[in-house]
């Protein structure tokens, strides 16, 4: 069976927390290492990963090259619009044909279905590299960059202040399979999809109201209030406004909280340059773990 990685909500919990351990043990053991040596087991020796990027990228892009160096393996990295899926060719063929020539791909799209059907028709494993709909990737690095911090996040109160779009759709995901509280509060036009809260069944509550979702909580979380490929920017700006992350939202937040920003940050607008870098601030680490936890989802799948 391939082991495509594709949404939080498919995994098992043993399987999210197999993945979390993996990445924690193997930043463990390289501290101090130069970022180009390679991991002693070289899991992905003689393998080779490949990267379709229908939307813009640096931590992702730069995350998984260095992901894949460190496990032993290649990459080959290429924008959508360089390849002929830029000029229509269809999604089921470009997977089919990969498939022949890789071990396995990660795909940011702007479609959410598009990567369903890639990896419909693929029979290497498939990552979801963010989507109109997810972002399990990022999800992986915030929950590893949470336990490295707080310790077990079972138990824990997170907050989400903002959009409720495609980060906040893998953090819902994964609250019922780690055992966490998930409080959202967004403008009531900008609520998660229906289905994702269902998904997140008791462990999920919404409201509007940013000082209500972040008192006492353990970690604060927002995201930039216009995502890749959103249209109505001004109408955005607008909703949001009420819902920037200052020092003075931090402070209702439980003792020794922590922010957390999957990044690229809109300084001034969801968060205020005093918290994205002040003590509270866990963003640059979240950064970092990108790669170690980009390391612990391809060799999960390629375990499969
Ligand atoms: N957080 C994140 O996915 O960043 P990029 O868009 O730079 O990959
Ligand atoms: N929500 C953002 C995340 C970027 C990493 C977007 O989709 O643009």
């Amino acid at each position: 069976m391939v082991r495509h990685f594709l949404d939080l909500y498919r995994l098992t919990p043993e399987d999210l927390r197999s993945i979390l351990d993996d990445a924690r043990d193997r930043k463990a053991a390289r501290a101090g290492w130069p970022k180009g040596r390679i991991d002693g087991d070289a899991p992905a020796r003689d393998h080779v990963l490949a990267m379709i990027f229908e939307k813009n990228s640096t931590r992702t892009r730069y995350s998984f090259d260095a992901a894949i160096r460190q496990l032993g393996g290649d990459a080959i990295i290429a924008n959508a619009s360089d390849m002929q899926l830029g000029r229509g060719e269809p999604i089921g063929d470009t997977a089919r044909v990969l498939s022949r020539m890789v071990d396995l791909v990660m795909i940011r799209a702007n479609s959410h279905e598009d990567v369903v059907r890639f990896a419909q028709a693929s029979s290497v494993p498939v990552i979801n590299g963010l989507t109109d709909k997810s972002h399990p990737c990022q999800i992986i690095a915030d929950l590893m960059t949470i336990e490295e911090r707080l310790g077990d996040i079972a138990g824990k109160t997170l907050a989400w202040v903002g959009d409720g779009n495609n980060v906040c759709a893998s953090l819902i995901h994964a609250a019922p399979l780690l055992g966490y509280q998930f409080r959202i509060a967004c403008p009531a036009d900008y609520h998660p999809d229906l289905f994702d809260l269902q998904r997140g069944g008791n462990n999920v509550w919404l409201g509007t109201d940013p000082v209500e979702a972040v008192t006492g909580a353990d970690v604060v979380i927002t995201d930039t209030w216009v995502s890749m490929g959103d249209q109505d920017h001004e109408a955005r700006l607008h909703a949001f406004e009420p819902y920037g992350v200052d020092d003075a939202l931090m402070d209702q937040a439980g003792e020794g909280a922590i922010f957390l920003h999957c990044l690229p940050a809109h300084r001034g607008e969801e968060v205020t340059d005093s918290v994205l870098d002040g003590p509270r601030s866990a963003a640059w680490d979240e950064a970092e773990n990108r790669i170690h936890a980009q390391k612990a989802v391809i060799n999960w799948c390629l375990k499969g």
